[in-house]
């Protein structure tokens, strides 16, 4: 894969960025994803040059096959892949899902390690090994791009890997991807590995050999990009760090080390940098998932300077204490301030600046709520726009329920709610008292949308300094082993606090209609 570029010195040669926040990156407990989002997130990894979208796991609900065939329809450049286990039904549904896509791929997979093998899927190596060849050779007569995957990869002997991967390469495979699916692999463990295989099965060299990396201590990343150092040419990654458990390698920590240290990682990917803030902030507000302030390349504090030493440092030259420029992530240095004489031209400018592409319609419904908010505060920061376009986005219409309006007593007397929600169109009311205005109001809730949900999680945060800041809150509920989250924000925290409630009630509606896989059947 390597080119020669225009002056004729030998072109870098290309790591493929495989994206799984749809899918991976979905089966986080709380990250579910409604059919817009996901369009919404698979439009913006295309524009930024992402080389493969894993848009799903068609069998697993109506919703995963609906996003897959919808998303096939939108993608114009990258690859568009639907995840299958080994059985010909999974992957005769990924297909059907993928039908519209320009380019395609069937990702079909199945365990390898003993563990897995012995508990999970209750079937012999030999047998593996025949689900092997016949699910590849399947999903290779339905499409010339096929990826296999070991599950817990890392964790196979590597005797039996080996006749694993070269089972599936004789069957038709064309990337071969190693998962290191419990997090457990360390880097020189992860680079060995790949070596290993390359030295021992026959043919790797016409597959591309693909990492795929979780989290679980801290080395996804690591990990990820030590398997390219040994051959590896596609890193499967997410959005954000997005995924089961600890997470998937984030995509902008393996494509910005890769840029920003390519003096010893000499390799080059197709994505466009300067689009990853406005990705990690889509998906951050899309799964109620804050970003860590300290989180790299990503977080509020990637590239803020607090210390004396350092803001000093940074005056005389920014490379003093800055090893990437934060417009390359598409940062912009400027926090203008916004106030309640600012037009609209003014506003779609700055909303463009925070990545933000609005229509017209969109447009004037932001600046009503952008106009209300000034009148509320002086100042309206970054971070306030960001939260509104939180709000906004909670506020969609295609929830079933929405609060019309509340009015709330506390103090020195027993606190109490009077509510009005409207549900599937129609409007209820009642009032509640409870230990406080936050406890009547979701009292309140709970007597007109009846639930078993549990309350996981309730945070406020205040968006900006000052008693008039925007709080942002975020709640996270439980009912069945379903996780949802909902978020909101607003000047007034009690009233964030129910809408990002009925927020997570909402999405828990759409998670009930969701159903999990079944394990792995026996011979499946
Ligand atoms: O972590 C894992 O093993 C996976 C596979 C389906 C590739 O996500
Ligand atoms: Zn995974």
């Amino acid at each position: 894969m390597t080119e020669q570029t225009a002056n004729g010195a030998p072109e870098q040669e290309r790591v493929l960025i495989f994206d799984t926040t749809l899918r991976d990156g979905e089966q986080s407990p709380g990250a579910t994803m409604t059919l817009t989002e996901k369009l919404e997130v698979a439009t913006l990894l295309d524009e930024m040059g992402v080389d493969i979208i894993e848009a799903g796991f068609p069998i697993a609900s109506e919703g995963d096959f609906e996003a897959v065939r919808e998303i096939s329809k939108v993608v114009k450049n990258a690859v568009v892949c639907g995840l299958a286990r080994a059985g010909a039904k999974d992957i005769d549904r990924a297909w059907e899902a993928l039908q519209g896509a320009r380019r395609a791929r069937i990702h079909t997979f199945i365990s390898t390690s003993p563990l897995h093998m012995k508990y999970k899927l209750q079937m012999e190596p030999e047998e593996v090994l025949e689900a092997i060849a016949r699910s590849v050779s399947h999903a290779r007569s339905l499409t010339d791009d096929v990826q296999w995957s070991p599950e817990d990869g890392t964790r196979t002997e590597h005797d039996f890997l080996c006749r694993a991967v070269e089972t599936a390469i004789k069957a038709g495979a064309t990337t071969i991807n190693i998962p290191d699916t419990v997090g457990y692999t360390a880097p020189g463990e992860s680079a060995a590995l790949i070596r290993m295989l390359k030295e021992r099965v026959p043919d790797i060299d016409k597959v591309v050999i693909s990492t795929h990396c979780h989290n679980d201590l801290g080395m996804a990343v690591a990990n990820a990009l030590a398997a390219v150092e040994a051959g590896a040419r596609q890193v499967e990654c997410t959005i954000n760090g997005l995924g089961e458990r600890a997470g998937n390698a984030a995509l902008e920590e393996v494509v910005m080390a890769m840029r920003v240290r390519n003096d010893i990682m000499p390799w080059r990917t197709g994505v466009d940098t300067t689009k990853i803030m406005q990705a990690s902030r889509l998906v951050s507000r899309i799964t109620g998932f804050p970003v860590q302030y300290n989180k790299a390349i990503v977080g509020k504090n990637a590239f803020a300077h607090e210390s004396g030493i350092h803001q000093d440092g940074m005056l005389k030259h920014a490379g003093t204490y800055e090893i990437m420029r934060p417009e390359d992530v598409g940062l912009t240095a400027s926090n203008l301030v916004m106030g309640k004489h600012s037009g609209r031209n003014a506003l779609r400018a700055k909303l463009r600046e925070l990545g933000f592409e609005l229509g017209d319609n969109q447009l004037n419904d932001v600046f009503v709520r952008f106009k209300a908010l000034a009148d509320q505060k002086k100042e309206v920061y970054d971070e306030d726009l960001l939260a509104l376009m939180t709000e906004m986005h909670s506020d969609a219409g295609s929830d079933r329920v929405k609060v019309k309006s509340l009015t709330v007593t506390c103090g020195t007397l027993r606190p109490s709610a009077v509510l009005t929600l409207e549900i599937d169109g129609e409007e209820k009311t009642t009032t509640a008292t409870g230990d406080g205005p936050v406890d009547s109001c979701f009292k309140a809730v709970n007597q007109l949308v009846p639930n078993q949900a549990r309350l996981q999680l309730y945070q406020v945060h205040a968006v900006t300094e000052g008693t008039d800041a925007q709080a942002t809150v975020s709640v996270r509920i439980e009912e069945d082993g379903r996780i949802a989250s909902g978020q909101s924000a607003d000047t007034d925290t009690i009233l964030a606090s129910t809408r990002a409630y009925v927020h997570a009630l909402n999405r828990l509606m759409v998670r009930r209609e969701k159903r999990a896989p079944d394990a792995m059947a026996k011979g499946a």
